[in-house]
């Protein structure tokens, strides 16, 4: 009986997996059945917008994070598919931070044109994956969503994309029982315009604290203090935006912060990340890690050590995102194909051993950067993944993080070159700071 590969989510991870596996089949290889379970009724993953929160309509967690006005937060050039440029897709060059519509047609018009949806059973949840050793195969159970009755399948490989930037890690602070406003995590977060008028209070210093901050501020929020626990973001805050240190307690609507600070407050937007949760896997299947840039256990990234035939993409923190995603596959793929065999279990420990003794040595953001694009050279190098200028999106990155410190509400203003086509993007019709239509009529109406 041939072969069969479960892929779990249809997001850009799972996408990028069908998409390697069907362009090995046109090329003539012989490909094994695969089958990828999808809980949502569409593809996209976080792409696809949504406005419930808490609670879907079958009673599981929402998986949606993203909100409206959503923007690209780094270059379009730096994750750009190799096999299928923005020109090719929107048939001219566009601005190089594109609102999330524009990014969601972009990955979807890949999967679209490359005829992978016949391969996904959209609504329909992976419920349990345990690994059968006498049989040498994974049990997966799966369930239709709208009330269907649980199945179980056999499958060789299991690839698991379900993302992990969708179940909050949520603390408390004192008095936040009492508190007379609203408290939620980002990825409740859904319309900057609720807060208008108020005075908001976002805890966290990453890219959902600084997105969130300018999000509020743009759309009419009284002011936004942010509370860091570590470090400051430090960018140049336009007016009614500050950094304090992390908040102590609440007392009724007034916060107070470590050193003494304090500050009325109407609402609060706990942006503390997201926990890597697994619990349709079996206990010894499943990756336990913070947001990090090279977890433990993944061999390339990506082969579960202890069992290789169980394989995770895109668990990784992301500076690179689409690109890395299809790294991971094309490689997973030929894996799976034969293509690629893997060393004993004591070289790949040893192997993950040292990029997680190279990323300690990681001393900011730009060494970060050429941290993440050796990895993807690593693995771009023994698949056969069109090349592309790699280098070019390292400097795009630094870059970016440059524009950022000169100018957090410009830095999406800025248009970098494409690393497939060489094409510079044209400028943005309207500065995104004013911009405050995010649709993809708007934005690519407003090309140049
Ligand atoms: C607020 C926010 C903004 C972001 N903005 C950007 C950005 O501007 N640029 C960028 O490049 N990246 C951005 N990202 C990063 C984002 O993680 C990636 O772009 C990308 O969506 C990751 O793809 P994925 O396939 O790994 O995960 P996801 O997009 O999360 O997709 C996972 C899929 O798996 C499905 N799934 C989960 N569990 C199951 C199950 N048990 N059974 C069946 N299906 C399941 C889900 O329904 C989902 O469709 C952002 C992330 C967040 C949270
Ligand atoms: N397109 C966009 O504009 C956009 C917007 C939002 C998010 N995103 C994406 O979403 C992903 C997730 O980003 P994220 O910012 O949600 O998560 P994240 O990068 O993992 O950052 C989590 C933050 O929470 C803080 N934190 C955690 N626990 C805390 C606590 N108990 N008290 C105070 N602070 C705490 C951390 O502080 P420490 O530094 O102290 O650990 C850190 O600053 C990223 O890939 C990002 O690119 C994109």
């Amino acid at each position: 009986m041939a072969s069969r590969v479960a892929v779990v989510g249809a997001g850009p991870c799972g996408l990028a997996q069908l998409h390697a596996f069907e362009e090995a089949r046109r090329g003539g290889a012989e490909v094994p059945q695969v089958t990828c379970f999808e809980q949502q009724g569409d593809w996209g993953g976080l792409w696809n917008y949504t406005w419930r929160t808490g609670l879907d309509e079958h009673g599981d967690p929402v998986h949606g994070s993203m909100y409206r006005s959503l923007w690209s937060n780094g270059p379009k050039e730096c994750l750009e598919f190799a096999d299928y440029t923005f020109d090719e897709h929107f048939g001219r060059p566009v601005a190089s931070f594109p609102p999330r519509a524009v990014l969601r047609d972009y990955i979807t018009g890949r999967a679209g044109k490359g005829g992978v949806r016949r391969l996904i059973q959209f609504g329909t949840a992976v419920r349990w994956v345990r690994y059968d050793r006498g049989a040498g195969k994974f049990a997966v159970t799966v369930q239709a969503r709208d009330g269907g009755r649980a199945r179980t399948e056999d499958f060789d490989q299991v690839i698991v994309a379900t993302g992990h930037f969708s179940t909050p890690d949520v603390p408390s602070f004192g008095g936040f029982g009492q508190f007379p406003g609203r408290i939620l995590h980002s990825h409740d977060f859904r319309d900057a315009r609720e807060f208008a008028g108020q005075r908001l209070l976002v805890i966290g210093s990453s890219y959902s604290a600084e997105d969130i901050a300018l999000q509020a501020a743009k759309y009419g929020a009284a002011s936004v203090t942010i509370s860091y626990r570590t470090a400051p973001m430090g960018f140049g805050w336009p007016a009614g935006i500050e950094e304090v240190p992390l908040l102590s307690r609440v007392e009724g609507r007034t916060a107070h912060f470590a050193g003494g600070a304090a500050r009325e407050v109407d609402a609060i937007v706990l942006c503390t990340g997201y926990r890597h949760s697994f619990r349709f896997l079996a206990e010894e299947l499943r990756l336990r890690t913070p947001n990090v840039l090279y977890p433990a256990g993944l061999y390339k990234g990506i082969f579960w050590l202890a069992n290789p035939a169980l394989m995770y993409l895109g668990m990784q923190d992301q500076y690179y995102t689409f690109t890395m995603f299809d790294a991971q596959a094309w490689y997973a793929r030929d894996y799976v194909l034969g293509r690629i065999s893997l060393p004993p279990p004591r070289e790949m420990a040893a192997d993950i051993a040292r990029w997680r003794g190279r990323l300690a040595a990681c001393a900011g953001p730009a060494d970060e950067i050429d941290f993440q694009a050796s990895y993807l050279a690593d693995l771009n190098k023994q698949v056969d993944y069109p090349g592309y200028d790699l280098d070019l999106t390292r400097a795009h990155f630094k870059d970016w993080e440059h524009d950022k410190m000169t100018s957090i509400t410009g830095y999406r203003d800025r248009s970098f070159s494409s690393p497939c086509t060489g094409t510079t993007a044209p400028p943005r019709h309207t500065p995104w700071w004013h911009e405050l239509d995010d649709s993809a009529d708007t934005f690519l109406g407003h090309q140049a």
